[in-house]
């Protein structure tokens, strides 16, 4: 029996479900080295913004329990040398390639979206308003429903219609949903759910915070159910809303929880770093974890713990 693996994010047709999180994969040319990334689902790149950028004060890593903490900010080359070089060399590679892009400001996504607009390597742009709108006191885009709408609709503007859009959701807020719901009601076709959770570590014997940009953010398998529990309510208020997973995914077991959880694809982030083939063999496992027990299609598994009586 061979089980129907495709899945589709809104209007992104994908052939495998399982795609690489941003900013752990760079562009995905070192994973290539690891195993070919046109059998995964696809490949997120690393937010690029609009200008180059180096990023914020070293240390950048903290290692924590089941998990890592990250200040490395949007550190990157810009948006004109990304298409140059990397968008160019995943188009000859051939992999399906979701964009994603950051900005300081609304003006700022609104431009690299309109330079991404008729790229023909781009198959969706995930917008990632996890970050600080630095007109607005800093305050993440993600963490307040007008900036993340205001975000999100003037991408959707710079765009032609069939361009599939995702918004990238932080976790830090009370009520997730609410921010999905302005989201899609802007324009996004579907959410990345989630990015990392604020965190800070102080050092035990200096007693000072161990991160040069003093808080950073936490991923890894500690925030896994965190982010299964906001894939769950997000697929309870809005099933047919399609959600990009992630968060803590190791293995073909973890990656079911959040199909089981409303999830219609899957990225996988920090697991990558211990092992660089991590995305591809989630991926193989995940297809026989959903063959094992008998189902003959991904998508009758997609939010199936929401159909579960208990008794
Ligand atoms: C080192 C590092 C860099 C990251 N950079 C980005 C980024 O540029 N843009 C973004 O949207 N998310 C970024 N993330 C968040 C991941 O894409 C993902 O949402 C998060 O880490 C949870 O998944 P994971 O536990 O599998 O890593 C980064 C995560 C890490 C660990």
């Amino acid at each position: 029996m061979s089980v129907d693996f495709s899945t589709n994010l809104g209007k992104l047709k994908l052939s495998a479900p399982v795609l690489t999180a941003s900013g752990c994969a760079a562009a995905g040319k070192e994973l290539d080295q690891f195993f070919d990334i046109t059998k995964i689902g696809g490949i997120v790149t690393k937010s690029i913004m609009l200008e180059a950028r180096s990023g914020r004060p070293t240390p950048r890593m903290a290692e924590t329990p089941s998990g890592m903490l990250n200040s490395i900010g949007l550190q990157g080359p810009g948006i004109d040398t990304f298409i140059e070089k990397d968008l160019a060399w995943l188009q000859e590679r051939g992999a399906t390639t979701v964009v994603s892009i950051a900005g300081n400001n609304v003006e700022e996504f609104a431009r690299l979206a309109s330079k991404l607009r008729d790229h023909p390597a781009v198959a969706a742009i995930e917008i990632n308003i996890s970050c600080p709108n630095v007109a607005n006191r800093g305050l993440v885009f993600a963490c307040n429903v007008g900036s993340a709408t205001d975000v999100v609709a003037a991408v959707r503007r710079s765009v032609t219609a069939d361009m599939p859009l995702l918004a990238k959701l932080s976790p830090d807020v009370t009520d997730i949903v609410e921010i999905a719901s302005a989201v899609r009601a802007a324009g996004a076709d579907g959410v990345s759910v989630i990015n990392t959770v604020l965190g800070m570590v102080i050092d035990q014997k200096t007693l000072r915070p161990v991160l040069g940009g003093r808080t950073g953010g936490l991923s890894g398998p500690a925030i896994r159910p965190v982010a299964v529990r906001c894939v769950y309510q997000i697929h309870a208020a809005m099933p047919d809303f399609p959600i990009l997973g992630m968060g803590g995914i190791r293995n073909g077991k973890d990656a079911l929880e959040f199909i089981a959880a409303g999830a219609s694809a899957l990225s996988v982030g920090t697991a990558t770093f211990g092992d660089p083939s991590a995305p591809m063999r989630v991926q193989d496992e995940l297809l026989s974890e959903i063959e094992s027990r008998g189902f003959e299609s991904l998508s009758e598994v997609v939010g199936i713990a929401h159909k579960v009586e208990r008794s």
